[in-house]
């Protein structure tokens, strides 16, 4: 067996989605150039059956699962549920790229440091309950700011709160529509942030202290 690929040797990452999965697919392309450090994505997590996420996932060889929140009676139980899949995944590290469910305290307190989230706006503009997805590049243009972008940042107990891994500048065009500014944070920002704030935390270099996180050089 290969020194990196000894089960001990890598950091094993679980990926949330629900929807298109352009962000695990920028996870994949980096893994497939070498540029996830010494993490693998070992196992990627639906919260939708037709999500096609799934799709990527398959194509890529990763094992996925779905885990429906209707499929329980309220968030405890499953948060509870997703909590089991991630010991059962051995997680080091989780990612939500473009998971779209509510999950309960329970998880960060379980993953503390240890869960990232990738938001399509420069926190703490435009975040919080009910900005996700278009919402947020509307409520962008809707405001009339000239710049917005990404984060990716530790989950924490407050929605979009916590500490700040990333983030990217996109500038903002006079004839943006939600959909060609929600396309262009992705291919600006998202999609390169997020592996890179994977690969740092999978080289170990980062380190939270308060709700500042310090990237070592
Ligand atoms: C991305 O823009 C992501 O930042 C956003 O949903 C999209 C998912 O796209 N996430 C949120 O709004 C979470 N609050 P994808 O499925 O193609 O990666």
């Amino acid at each position: 067996m290969a020194e990196d690929m000894h089960p001990h040797k890598y950091k094993k990452i679980v990926v949330l989605v629900s929807g298109g999965g352009t962000n695990l697919q920028a996870l994949i392309d980096a893994q497939n150039r070498g540029e996830l450090g010494n993490g693998r994505i070992t196992c990627v997590i639906s919260s939708k059956p037709d999500a096609y996420a799934l799709v990527r996932a398959k194509n890529a060889g990763i094992p996925s699962r779905v885990i429906q929140r209707k499929a329980f009676p309220d968030t405890a139980a499953y948060s509870a549920a997703m909590l089991e899949a991630f010991y059962e995944e051995y997680a080091d590290l989780i990612v939500q790229a473009g998971f779209m469910t509510i999950l309960d305290e329970t998880i960060c307190r379980a993953y503390p440091n240890k869960m990232m989230n990738v938001h399509p706006a420069l926190i703490p503009s435009f975040c919080g309950k009910g900005y996700y997805g278009l919402h947020v590049h509307e409520a962008a243009l809707e405001k009339g700011v000239k710049v917005t972008g990404a984060t990716v940042h530790f989950v924490t107990e407050v929605c979009d709160g916590g500490p700040i891994i990333l983030q990217k500048a996109v500038d903002i065009r006079q004839d943006d529509t939600p959909e060609t500014l929600q396309r262009r944070v992705m291919e600006e920002a998202e999609w390169k942030i997020l592996p890179q704030a994977v690969k740092l935390f999978c080289e170990g270099k980062l380190t939270v202290r308060g709700n500042k996180v310090y990237i070592k050089e």
